[in-house]
């Protein structure tokens, strides 16, 4: 199969209609996205992602009234997080109406809602005419793709179309926040962060240990070819504060040595240069990365999350 390139939002909605799956750009990462309604394209998704079954998609929307349309009960934290924060890096989780199909939702009640702060992203829903469900444009497991580049890595000649967009603002996936029980749980940190949602409401946790409720969420995964090592933050001298992160990278000894080395300026320089120097190294055939811890605030709670999954074995 043929994968066209395209930047007309409209192009690539034509192929949603047929029951294609089209990778799109958001401010997080790339998307591979179904007419939510279309149970043969939304099988493909998992199908082609490799993804296992019990694992939900997000469903993304080009406006509000389209929430309506998947969820019934909108409780009142759900309205002030939908107010504070959409559109952009933040999914919520509602119950879901009946029409959507369980395959979506890996047969959960509930479903995971997200509008797009991007862009084209949302030009590309609203020419769809519909919500639109999808997982990050990965095989399941590999790092998220940040650009198209990344996208035609994993998808070259397996989807008919992909929707070129600037490489993603963010680099790191959306904060995941289950609103279906009382005092809202983050059930995966990312962009939007734990202090930002607190001051919506103190109430906030971060959902640790227990029944998992993200599925997909509990085993190795973002993960490069390469072995990652968490090393502890050392602060090298030409860095002036000690959140400043910087990515190391060395390959084994006695081969031929490859060096590639990352440094970041800040903790958002490094959520956005993650997955990008992942895929990297793995073009480069490197074995081995270090990557620098960095304190668990802000961005860096969801940092720390993917590294963590990266570097389990
Ligand atoms: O930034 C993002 O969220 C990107 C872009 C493309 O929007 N999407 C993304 O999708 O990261 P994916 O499929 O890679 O991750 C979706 C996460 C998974 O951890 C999944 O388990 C969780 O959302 N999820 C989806 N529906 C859920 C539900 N009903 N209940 C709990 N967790 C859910
Ligand atoms: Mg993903």
């Amino acid at each position: 199969m043929k994968t066209l390139l395209t930047k007309s939002p409209r192009k690539a909605a034509a192929y949603i209609k047929r029951s294609e799956l089209v990778a799109f750009p958001t401010e997080t990462v790339y998307g591979l996205g179904a007419n939510v309604y279309d149970e043969k394209a939304i099988e493909k998704i998992f199908k082609f992602k490799k993804r296992p079954s019990d694992n939900p998609l997000i469903v993304h929307i080009s406006n509000r009234q389209q929430i309506e349309i998947l969820s019934e009960s909108v409780p009142p934290i759900a309205k002030k997080l939908i107010s504070r924060f959409f559109p952009g890096p933040l999914t919520i989780i509602l119950k879901k109406n009946e029409i959507i199909p369980d395959t979506v939702t890996a047969g959960l009640d509930t479903i995971a809602i997200r509008m797009p702060s991007s862009k084209i992203a949302r030009k590309f829903i609203e020419e769809c005419g519909l919500p639109i469900a999808a997982p990050s444009a990965n095989l399941s497991g590999s790092p998220s793709p940040t650009t198209y580049r990344h996208v035609l890595e994993d998808f070259k000649g397996k989807i008919p179309c992909i929707l070129i967009g600037p490489e993603a603002k963010y680099g790191l996936e959306s904060t995941v926040v289950d609103c279906t029980s009382g005092i809202p749980a983050v059930l995966r940190p990312g962009v939007v962060t734990l202090e930002q949602l607190r001051k919506v409401d103190r109430r906030i946790k971060l959902k640790k240990g227990g029944k998992l409720k993200s599925p997909g969420h509990s085993y190795r995964h973002y993960a490069p070819k390469a072995k990652v090592i968490l090393s502890s933050p050392k602060p090298s001298p030409h860095m002036k504060e000690t959140m400043t992160a910087y990515m190391g990278i060395s390959a084994p000894r006695n081969k031929k040595t490859f060096s590639l080395v990352k440094q970041c300026s800040n903790a958002e320089d490094y959520a956005k240069n993650l997955f990008s120097f992942f895929r990297e190294c793995d073009r480069k055939g490197i074995k081995i990365i270090y990557a620098q811890k960095v304190p668990e605030k802000g961005i860096g709670l969801a940092i720390m999350n993917r590294l963590r999954k990266a570097s389990a074995r």
